[in-house]
């Protein structure tokens, strides 16, 4: 059997990550958060780039170090092309494309969306199929149907906030710092009693999709009537910040579970899928284990650290890419607002390329 190394790079955002995945087993994996946004209360897409471009060599360098490979036994290089910040992006696909083209070896744009639901591979093997897939992150709440893979049919996503979205605004009114998701899962974890109860959007019924405004406006009007302002965040002693802690991601996985509910019934689906930086939450892994053993349904949620944005999802889908036979132009550019189902866009088709030179 031919083996197969394949390099991935993550640069969508604020982690940068690189990682070396051998027929479809993780060899090595370096991904840093980029702190430096904490002050900002948001990522600034600049200073993203910039940290990128003096973190990721460090990256790939490390991750061939900690597997003792030399850079010509890689068989590709990978890299996040979409959804993300655009001079983000650039700085790993160019550096991908650079490497690969040094090397000639192919390059594979990677599609973050379709990485961060076969990360769930990586923990548990071979996902059953076809499975309801679910991504809950900063940027994006979508459910989607996945026959196999590259096969996706988008059933719902966000009418505005994502649900990490709305972690990280409430957490600047909570005084949690940014991101603001980690933070506000500790303090449900740790608190006891009775949550703040807040209300739950119901989008109509035959309606897949998601909204998480409403609740980030009940928050503010809450902490406006019981609390002093300062500074854009508000004054709370510690322990009533948890009660409400406790009642913003109480609220946000019942809707996410009633969003599942009726995404389920679109199907014939044999597992159910859950990833994203939010899936890392322990208190909504709990929530949702529980919806799944009630349902009878084989849940997948990948481990916390493949939730997260990482170079391993990205390396190992592609991986998957590359053994069914599919590799990208070099001229391939970043797509900021790749949707999940563009999946399939933009790839050459090694096997007909050597059928027509075999010709
Ligand atoms: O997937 P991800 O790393 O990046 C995107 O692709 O967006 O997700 C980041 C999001 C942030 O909004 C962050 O607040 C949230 O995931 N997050 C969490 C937790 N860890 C990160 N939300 C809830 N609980 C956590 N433990
Ligand atoms: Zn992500």
């Amino acid at each position: 059997m031919i083996s197969l190394l394949v390099l991935g790079i993550e640069t969508s955002c604020d982690e940068t990550g690189a990682a070396l995945v051998r027929d479809g087993r993780v060899i090595a994996d370096r991904t840093t958060t980029q702190l430096l946004h904490e002050e900002y209360g948001g990522v600034v897409p600049e200073l993203a780039s910039r940290a990128h471009e003096r973190l990721l060599m460090k990256a790939v360098e490390g991750v061939l170090g900690d597997a003792g490979i030399a850079p010509s036994e890689l068989n590709a290089v990978a890299a996040t092309y979409g959804p993300g910040l655009a001079g983000a992006l650039l700085v790993g696909v160019s550096f991908a494309k650079g490497l690969a083209q040094g090397l000639g070896i192919p390059f594979i744009g990677v599609n973050h969306l379709e990485a961060h639901l076969w990360a769930a591979e990586i923990a548990y093997g071979e996902l059953p199929l076809p499975f309801l897939g679910m991504i809950v992150s900063g940027g994006h709440t979508i459910t989607v149907s996945v026959k196999s893979f590259a096969d996706y049919r988008l059933l719902g996503t966000t009418h505005d906030d994502a649900a990490g979205e709305l972690f990280d605004k409430v957490g600047r009114m909570l005084g949690l710092g940014f991101p603001a998701g980690a933070a506000i899962d500790k303090d449900a974890l740790d608190f006891e009693g009775k949550p703040v109860n807040f209300p739950r959007a119901r989008v109509k019924s035959d309606d897949l999709g998601f909204s998480f405004s409403g609740l980030k406006t009940a928050v503010l009007y809450f902490l406006r009537e019981h609390y002093e302002e300062q500074g854009g965040g508000f004054d709370i002693p510690v322990p009533e910040r948890k009660a409400i802690s406790a009642g913003i991601i109480s609220a946000v996985a019942d809707m996410l579970i009633n969003g599942l509910e009726t995404a389920w019934s679109t199907g014939n689906y044999r597992a159910l899928v859950i990833s994203g930086g939010v899936a890392s939450s322990r208190f909504i892994r709990n929530r949702l284990r529980q919806f799944a053993v009630d349902k009878g349904i084989q849940l997948r949620i990948p481990p916390p650290e493949y939730c997260t944005d990482n170079g391993t999802m990205v390396a190992y889908t592609g991986y998957l890419r590359y053994k069914s036979g599919f590799t990208s132009p070099f001229d391939l550019n970043i797509e900021p607002s790749l949707n999940i189902t563009d999946s399939n866009k933009k790839y050459i088709d090694q096997q007909q390329i050597q059928k027509q030179s075999t010709l």
